[in-house]
């Protein structure tokens, strides 16, 4: 008999891709469940800052003496957006009419409204840090963390943060969600990522709140050179040899944050609901701060970033498609569901019960 595929016990309903009344409940039941801010690798001295653009810029992560806070970056006189980008600051001056704060949030002054008037403070946000990672405080998402193996020495690890890109998204962000969790399809879409992941058999970690999916690394460095995943074989092959086996790690913390380990390199992000039919792909790259002492480091990272960003573009196509059909059905008011490849689709189930169960409004 073929088992190669399994029904669904759960799913979710088509209008909850499409009707944007319903967009607005989910956006609001975010705020419930854990949410990325940044990492420490952002900000590793005291005076870096970084704007979280997973709070919509509302809240900037700054390393003070006192250590790290989540801050807000909106101006408690006009209401301006103080910070942008990442950087270094002594304290934080409105551009407008130079209020200043210090590095926690706290007044220091109100420019030229003489001295009994006090600045008000800016608020903070209770933040959990993991290893260097840091989230909105939830009372769950240390044990998330912990409970994952294949995460295991992320927490211990260092990296150097290099850059973030910001995507727009033509979908839902769940079916960002689901094309993540998805392994059947990288080969059918993904022509560069399927000669360097091999999916013939992912180790599958799957919890009530998150899952993570595990595959081995082939690094075939005879083929075209100048395709993106070749040079970051060949990279590999020349900084470690083809006697370390490397793999990687697709994490997903439910609802929106993955945390994607690479062989020396890292990508964090969050894919964030802006309507129900578009969304925004925040995602911060890093790597390996051993690489720091290897002459091809950068370039290794470089070679590492264009073949993720090939392959997002690739899955951003198969979102796009997955959209339009179900915004047809929307508009027909016709339910349908297909079956889920075993085992590379394991992860959709998953994210379907998490979402029925502990997401649904
Ligand atoms: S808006 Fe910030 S000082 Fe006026
Ligand atoms: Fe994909």
């Amino acid at each position: 008999m073929n088992n190669n595929h399994l029904f669904p016990s759960t799913f979710i309903p088509i209008k909850w891709y499409s009707d944007e009344s319903l967009a607005v409940v989910e956006q609001k039941e975010l705020e419930n469940h854990p949410y990325y801010l940044g990492s420490k690798f952002i900000i590793p001295h005291p005076g870096n800052y970084v704007v979280s653009e997973f709070t919509f810029k509302n809240f900037v992560l700054i390393h003070s003496e006192n250590g790290i806070n989540a801050v807000s970056n909106i101006c408690r006189h006009r209401q301006s957006l103080l910070l942008q980008g990442y950087g270094s600051r002594k304290t934080i001056t409105c551009p407008l009419h130079y209020w200043k704060y210090a590095l926690d949030g706290k007044g220091l002054s109100a420019y030229d409204f003489g001295e009994d008037y006090q600045c008000p403070d800016l608020p903070t946000l209770p933040i959990t840090q993991w290893g260097a990672l840091i989230f909105k405080h939830h009372e769950s998402i240390q044990k998330i963390l912990d409970e994952t193996s294949s995460i295991k020495k992320l927490k211990t690890e260092d990296y150097l943060f290099r850059s973030i890109e910001v995507v727009e998204c033509d979908y839902n962000w769940k079916i960002f969600m689901e094309t993540y969790l998805d392994l059947y399809h990288i080969n059918t879409i993904h022509p560069g990522l399927r000669k360097f992941a091999n999916c013939e058999n992912p180790q599958w970690e799957i919890n009530e709140f998150s899952s993570s999916q595990t595959v081995d690394v082939m690094l075939l460095p005879d083929q075209n050179p100048s395709l993106p995943y070749t040079a970051y074989a060949k990279y590999i092959l020349d900084y470690a040899g083809s006697t370390v086996a490397q793999k990687i790690t697709w994490f997903s913390i439910y609802p929106n944050t993955m945390i994607e380990i690479y062989p020396y390199h890292m990508a964090i992000s969050s894919i964030i609901p802006l309507s129900a039919t578009k969304s925004l792909n925040v995602i911060e790259f890093y790597m390996d701060a051993a690489l720091e002492d290897y002459e091809h480091g950068e370039a290794m990272h470089q070679a590492f970033k264009e073949s993720y960003m090939e392959t997002a573009a690739e899955d951003d196509m198969a979102c796009q498609k997955i959209q339009l059909g179900r915004n047809n059905l929307f508009k027909s008011q016709i339910e349908d569901h297909g079956p889920y490849h075993n085992p590379l689709e394991l992860g959709i189930p998953s994210f379907y019960q998490f979402w029925n169960t502990h997401f649904r409004p």
